[in-house]
Formats: C-alpha cells, sequence, structure tokens
C-alpha cells in the first residue's frame, strides 16, 4: 500500500472576508448548541455527569462542555478492554490501521471550523492558533499513517547463506495518553494516533481543562474505524492519570504536560509491581524555559516582532513560548526600549476576534500565577512595559517585560506559562550560551545573529531540542520540524519526526536456520 507524499494541511486564509465570514457562522453555531456533554466512554458504555465543568477562560459564566469523571473502576474497566482489545488491533494488517487514522483526518478536516471554535471557547485559543492546532491534528494523523505503514515493512539485515534474518516492530500494548489543555486537539491526537497507528490500544486522560475538544477528537477516532475497546476517554482530574501511571497493564505512558508531573511520571513508572512482566516505557514532551539570544549585530526589525510573537501569541501559553531573552550589552537598551513599545500597545481580549494579540489566560490560578511573577520581578527588577486595558473579567493577565533582575530569580529559573518576559543583558554570546546550559530545561532557544560562526557555535553548544534561528520560536510544523526538548523537558522524542513511532514498538529480530537436514513426513 502506498500513500501520496505527506504534506502539511494549509491552515485557513484569514485575510479573506469568507473565510471569516464562515469563522463567526461556526462560532455562532457552537454557541446555539449550548454545552457539550462529555461522557466517560469505555467500549460501548457511555457515562455523562456533570463532576467536571468547562468554562471559557474569557467569560467563565459560559459553561462550554460538563463532563464526567472517571472513576477508579472506569480505569479498571478501560484497561480491561484495551488489554483485551490489543491482540486484535495489534494484528490487523497495518494498511487497514493507516486508513482508519486517514478517515478520521478526514472527518476533523471536514469538521475543522467547528473544532476550531470549540477551541475558541474551551482554551481561549485563537482562530489562527485554533486553527493551526486542528491542522495540526491532521498532519499527525497523516503523517504517522505513513511512518506505520514504513515501519510494517520491517528492516533490511544482513543475509548470509543458511540462515534467514528478519527484523519487525511489534506493538508493545496498551498506552495511557496523558495529555495537557493548549493544544487541546493537536497533543492528544498526535500521541493516541501515533500508539493507535502503530497497533496499540489507548486509554485517553485529557487536560481537566479541555474535555471537549478531547470528546470531540475520540468521536472522530472512534467513527473512523478504532474498535470501542481500543480507545477509551477518560476526563478526570490528575489522579485518573496517576491510577493509569501505576497499572500493570499499561505498557507505554504518552505524556504531555509540566516537568513536575513528567518527573513524577517517570519515577512512578518505574516500579515493577508483582503482576507486572514487562518495563513501562515512558515518552514525556514537558515544560521549558526557553532563551532568545540576540547578538550585538541583529536586526531589531526582526527580533522585536519575533520576539512578540515569541512571547506573547495565545498569551505566552505555548510550551515553545519564548520566556528569557538574553540579549548583548550594546544593543540590550535599544531592545527594551522597542520591545516596551511594541508590548504596551498590544491589544489584550476575547479570543474570538481576530483583531486580539493576547487572550485570557486558561484559568484563575494561571492569571494568578502570572500576577504573582510579575510582583516579584517588580520588587527585585524592573518591570519596563505592560499592556494597557486588561479586561477585569475573564482570566486576562497583563503582557509585561521585565528587566534588571538579579541572578537566581524564580522569574528567570521557572516556567511561568504566561505572558511575562525577562530581557537580561549579557556580555556576549558566550555568556549567554552560558546562561542557557545552566538551566535544567531543554525545549526550545532562538538564536539572532548575522554572523554565520557564531550560528554554527550556538548550533554547537545549544542543549535545547528546537533551536530557531533568526525567527520566531514556536511553530513548529509536523516533518519540518520534528518537536521535543532534551534534559527536564523531555525524553528527547520528536513528536511529527521519523523516531517517533519507535517509542510505540518494540523490535523483534528472528534468526532462522534455513538449511533443512531430512524430509518431514
Ligand atoms: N514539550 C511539549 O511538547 C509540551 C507541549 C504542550 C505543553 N507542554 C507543557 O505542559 C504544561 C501545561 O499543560 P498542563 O497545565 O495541562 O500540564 P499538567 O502537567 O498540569 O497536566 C498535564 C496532564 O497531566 C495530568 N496529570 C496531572 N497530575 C498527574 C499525575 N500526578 N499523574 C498523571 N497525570 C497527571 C493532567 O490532568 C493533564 O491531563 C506546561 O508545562 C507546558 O510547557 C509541553
Amino acid at each position: 500500500m502506498s500513500l501520496p507524499p505527506f504534506a502539511n494541511e494549509p491552515v485557513l486564509e484569514l485575510r479573506r472576508a469568507p473565510v471569516r465570514a464562515g469563522l463567526a457562522d461556526a462560532l455562532r453555531e457552537h454557541d446555539a448548541r449550548g454545552p457539550l456533554e462529555v461522557p466517560v466512554w469505555v467500549g460501548a458504555d457511555k457515562r455523562s455527569g456533570d463532576a467536571l465543568v468547562s468554562t471559557d477562560p474569557g467569560t467563565p459564566d459560559r459553561v462550554v462542555a460538563t463532563s464526567a469523571a472517571a472513576t477508579e473502576a472506569d480505569v479498571d474497566a478501560a484497561l480491561a478492554g484495551a488489554t483485551g482489545a490489543a491482540r486484535a488491533w495489534g494484528n490487523r494488517p497495518a494498511g487497514e490501521r493507516a486508513d482508519v487514522l486517514r478517515r478520521a483526518a478526514a472527518a476533523l478536516r471536514e469538521r475543522r471550523l467547528e473544532l476550531a471554535a470549540l477551541e475558541v471557547r474551551e482554551c481561549a485559543k485563537p482562530w489562527p492558533e485554533a486553527d493551526a492546532d486542528v491542522c495540526e491534528a491532521i498532519d499527525f494523523l497523516e503523517y504517522y499513517a505513513r511512518g506505520a505503514l514504513e515501519l510494517a515493512e520491517g528492516a533490511e539485515l544482513l543475509q548470509v547463506p543458511g540462515e534467514r534474518n528478519t527484523m519487525a516492530w511489534r506493538p508493545r500494548g496498551v498506552c495511557a495518553v496523558i495529555s495537557p489543555w493548549n493544544f487541546p486537539v493537536a497533543i492528544p491526537c498526535g500521541m493516541a494516533a501515533a500508539a493507535l497507528g502503530t497497533g496499540n490500544t489507548v486509554v485517553l486522560k485529557p487536560a481537566e481543562q479541555a474535555p471537549g475538544c478531547a470528546f470531540a477528537l475520540v468521536r472522530a477516532l472512534r467513527e473512523a474505524g478504532v474498535p470501542p475497546d481500543a480507545l477509551a476517554l477518560l476526563p478526570g482530574e490528575g489522579e485518573v492519570g496517576a491510577k493509569l501511571v501505576r497499572d500493570p497493564r499499561v505498557h507505554t505512558i504518552a505524556f504531555t504536560g509540566s516537568s513536575a508531573v513528567g518527573l513524577e511520571i517517570v519515577r512512578a513508572a518505574a516500579e515493577t509491581p508483582d503482576g507486572q512482566p514487562h518495563l513501562k516505557r515512558v515518552i514525556a514532551e514537558m515544560g521549558g524555559k526557553n532563551c532568545v539570544i540576540v547578538d550585538a549585530d541583529a536586526d531589531l526589525d526582526e527580533v522585536v516582532p519575533a520576539l512578540v510573537k515569541s512571547a506573547f501569541l495565545y498569551a505566552g501559553q505555548k510550551c515553545s513560548a519564548a520566556s528569557r531573552v538574553l540579549c548583548h550589552a550594546a544593543i540590550h537598551d535599544g531592545l527594551v526600549e522597542r520591545l516596551a513599545g511594541a508590548v504596551s500597545v498590544l491589544e489584550v481580549g476575547q479570543a474570538e476576534f481576530l483583531d486580539v494579540d493576547v487572550p485570557p489566560v486558561i484559568e484563575r490560578e494561571a492569571a494568578e500565577r502570572v500576577a504573582r511573577y510579575t510582583e516579584q520581578a517588580e520588587g527585585t527588577g524592573r518591570i519596563a512595559a505592560r499592556a494597557r486595558d486588561v479586561p477585569a473579567e475573564g482570566w486576562f493577565a497583563t503582557p509585561a517585560v521585565a528587566t534588571e533582575l538579579p541572578a537566581g530569580s524564580p522569574v528567570l529559573e521557572e516556567e511561568i506559562f504566561g505572558p511575562l518576559l525577562a530581557v537580561e543583558r549579557v556580555r556576549d554570546v558566550e555568556e549567554a550560551c552560558d546562561r542557557v546550559d545552566a538551566s535544567p530545561f531543554g525545549l526550545t532557544g532562538g538564536l539572532f545573529a548575522r554572523n554565520p560562526d557564531t550560528v554554527d557555535r550556538v548550533v554547537e553548544r545549544t542543549p535545547v531540542g528546537n533551536l530557531y534561528v533568526n525567527r520566531a520560536v514556536t511553530g513548529a510544523m509536523v516533518a519540518r520540524q520534528p518537536f521535543g526538548g532534551n534534559r527536564r523537558s523531555g525524553t528527547g522524542t520528536k513528536a511529527g519526526g521519523p523516531a517517533y513511532l519507535l517509542q510505540f514498538v518494540e523490535p523483534q529480530v528472528v534468526c532462522e536456520n534455513t538449511m533443512r537436514h531430512g524430509l518431514v513426513v
């Protein structure tokens, strides 16, 4: 079976008036439908409830979805179903599973406006990012469908007379997928598609902030042909994820979220309780503290808009978002002044409006966290600029630029996950590299420099998983920029890249002596 070469799903052309009108219609239809009912969905059983209430971060009175929360019995039933279904799903020809993924991609494509509208409401994702998220989900399905087909062909080994050597990749078994809210369709979709495409069964525990988006995804996958027992949906808080992680029936844990939770998962998964004959594998994509180095020869006309985009789009809530700028002393003051000008005029408002630059953050706790760090920055350093006219209703955080912070400040060392950007003065690029190297994180990084030798030096020294040179540090595309962090930012796998699927399979080599003596009768 061969498929046409992979190509990224094109994003919407939002400059066209009819496209924008289509978005407005989709949002109206979304609102008219009222809150989504999200079930715990195990096999054919659906159980509704309202243990989780998902609201619009910009208008917290607006309920987007009410969701049941999985109980211990649900976790047990989902794992029993997934264990029972593993052999049959794993034995299906790879081509059939690839077809299922591609049908799911087609379903998402068909419903892309509806899905993007759901993201706008449930996660306050602005239209361009919501649309890009749906496109990325489609890309994951299409890309991993092709990757799984390739894997199914096995590897070429050296053959000598008298023996036949084969190498194949087998599914590992049950995969617990635990996802965050900030890419509410693409990230659970990517992890689930990789697991399913390679023949594993999946139990999905989505973020408690985005059960509606996860339900839409699971529905698309089930309608596309994933058998009911091969994919369960277990909405709930973190403890549902923790139960999955500890259960001996789970073989693989695909997690994306904060470093604190990721580390806890890595520790818990290392246990080998009675009744667990295998070692669990953890695929973890975690948080970061992403630094952008700006050398003295950088073009500030490029640097300033790229930094604003990197730090403030989606209110700084992308794992790849810029958080620290390490700027050469020669241009530090000029950069701060220009950044301050740009940040002070950022439009802060509801995600549904296309002229808004910075939407609200996901929840009250996030807004309070950003305010705390900003206060700390003001107390120990200086706030060079703040955005004005921040709405009072809704979970808004004020975009700001902080400078003159002391070494070791938590504002410089901890992931804030909000619209606060710190700028530091460095003597030269070497000192900037030293500071990057001192961080336990290694997700994304950026460099603005015109000298090719400087670029080479930074590429050689950087510990980050994804380095962007002379451009914004967000917006990785499937197959173009496989994405994932090093150090405490991740286990080093790259989502949307050629090696990702290998995490979900086990290699098996068979060596057969082909010299037959005598005749079997
Ligand atoms: N590296 C990447 O590719 C990437 C991508 C997106 C987000 N992130 C990171 O995710 C974080 C934001 O997402 P979040 O707030 O949803 O993260 P989070 O760690 O709070 O939650 C992620 C998921 O883990 C679950 N969880 C919480 N406690 C758990 C436990 N003890 N055991 C098992 N599961 C548990 C949550 O319910 C949720 O489903 C940021 O740190 C961001 O950098 C990383």
